[in-house]
């Protein structure tokens, strides 16, 4: 099957090229942008009345999607921002950061945590253990070990890693190890969501799951959300106006009032055009019963394809031998190339780019993601031949 014609409106703007960026920034389906339109008419029609109208329809709408995608049976635990980085901070703000502080991580977080963990951590009270990734085989193991050993009040990592693609298929295992339940668990889901099958079922009283929309969600920037642990009763410092919408904590004297569910990690007044655009794009998945399932399956049949081009090719740099994850199974959906060094990446990908074949890089990493609007038969690497970085 060819999930093109959702998106007509961005191949033909890009028409010619092959877009293997997308683990990056997905191409966005037309129904997107009649999205965009429905929420100018929409504020036009509920003027100052909006933020109720929204409230009642739009965000339990799309609480209901991801929380059916994550499997979760607590939608009203989702809570929505415009970037992870903005939620991160809101869960950060539960500690005292001003008293000693133990984060257990890995070394390849997104830029959104790894710069300001490390900017807190000029601090002397923060204690940062970076678990490294690789050797990946024995990730997970090394992991948990680092957690038993240090109790950390912060556990951190990636489902899948944005610098290798590498995917945690154990969570549960890892979450378990954190036995202490007042030690807090953040799940950066952003290259799983929508990509690989994710269940929370046994963790949502567990775990905060961050994800958003810009990659394989795709609604574009500025819809990203959290799930809140059910039964959360933490008070965020960094607190906004839509952290005190439904239903209130009990009054405490002289303590400000917190919503009793996801809300309580919500901020305030934000432009609401981008979760238009992601509830379409979920209203699109259901009408056409496209499951994770089923566009995880497209994309691992795509890997294959090129992967099997490429080896015809007997590329000097872009070969399987390079790849950082060669087992489909602990695999996201882009594939990480390792080159010599980061001049010839950024060297290559240039050359690339200047053919059509659009890539994206990260020092030394070359990666290659896939996406619905991707077609086995249209995989073409010819013009990698012209390209030697
Ligand atoms: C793993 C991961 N987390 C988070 C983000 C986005 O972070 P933010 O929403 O803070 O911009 C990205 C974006 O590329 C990412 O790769």
């Amino acid at each position: 099957m060819t999930y093109q014609s959702f998106y007509s409106r961005f191949l033909k703007a890009n028409e010619g090229k092959q877009h293997y960026a997308c683990h990056s920034h997905y191409y966005w389906p037309d129904v997107t942008r009649d999205a965009v339109l429905d929420y100018w008419d929409d504020s036009a029609t509920y003027a100052d009345e909006k933020w109720g109208f929204f409230f009642q329809t739009l965000v339990p709408e799309l609480q209901r999607h991801i929380a059916r995608t994550l499997n979760t049976s607590h939608p009203e635990q989702i809570v929505f921002a415009s970037n992870t980085h903005e939620l991160l901070y809101r869960i950060l703000s539960c500690f005292d950061l001003s008293a000693p502080l133990k984060v257990v991580t890995t070394d390849a977080e997104f830029h959104s945590f790894h710069r300001q963990i490390h900017r807190l951590n000029e601090q002397a009270n923060i204690e940062l253990i970076s678990v490294p990734t690789e050797p990946f085989d024995s990730f997970s193991a090394r992991f948990e070990q680092a957690i038993v050993d240090n109790a950390p009040h912060l556990v951190f990592f990636s489902q899948v890693f944005f610098n290798s693609g590498y995917y945690v298929q154990d969570i549960e295992r890892i979450v378990a190890t954190v036995t202490n339940p007042e030690r807090l668990v953040v799940i950066d889901g952003y290259h799983s969501f929508m990509a690989k099958p994710v269940d929370l079922s046994r963790l949502e009283s567990r775990v905060f799951y961050l994800a958003g929309g810009y990659k394989y969600a795709q609604g574009g920037e500025g819809v990203c959300f959290a799930h809140v642990p059910k039964g959360c009763s933490l008070r965020p410092s960094y607190t906004g106006w839509f952290a005190e919408l439904g239903a209130l904590d009990k009054p405490r004297a002289g303590e400000v009032q917190y919503s009793q569910d996801g809300m309580r990690f919500a901020g305030a007044t934000m432009d609401f055009t981008a979760l238009y655009r992601l509830r379409a794009v979920f209203n699109l998945f259901e009408e056409n019963d496209l499951t994770v399932e089923a566009i995880n399956a497209h994309v691992e049949a795509l890997q294959q394809t090129f992967l099997q081009k490429l080896d015809a090719l007997k590329h000097p740099l872009l070969h399987r031998s390079a790849l950082m994850i060669d087992n489909e199974a602990t695999r996201g959906h882009f594939l990480t190339f390792k080159l010599p060094n980061a001049e010839v990446t950024a060297s290559l990908a240039a050359q690339l780019r200047e053919q059509g074949i659009l890539t994206d890089y990260r020092g030394d990493r070359l990666r290659f993601g896939f996406a619905l609007y991707h077609c086995k038969d249209e995989i073409n690497l010819s013009a990698l031949n012209d390209c030697t970085g």
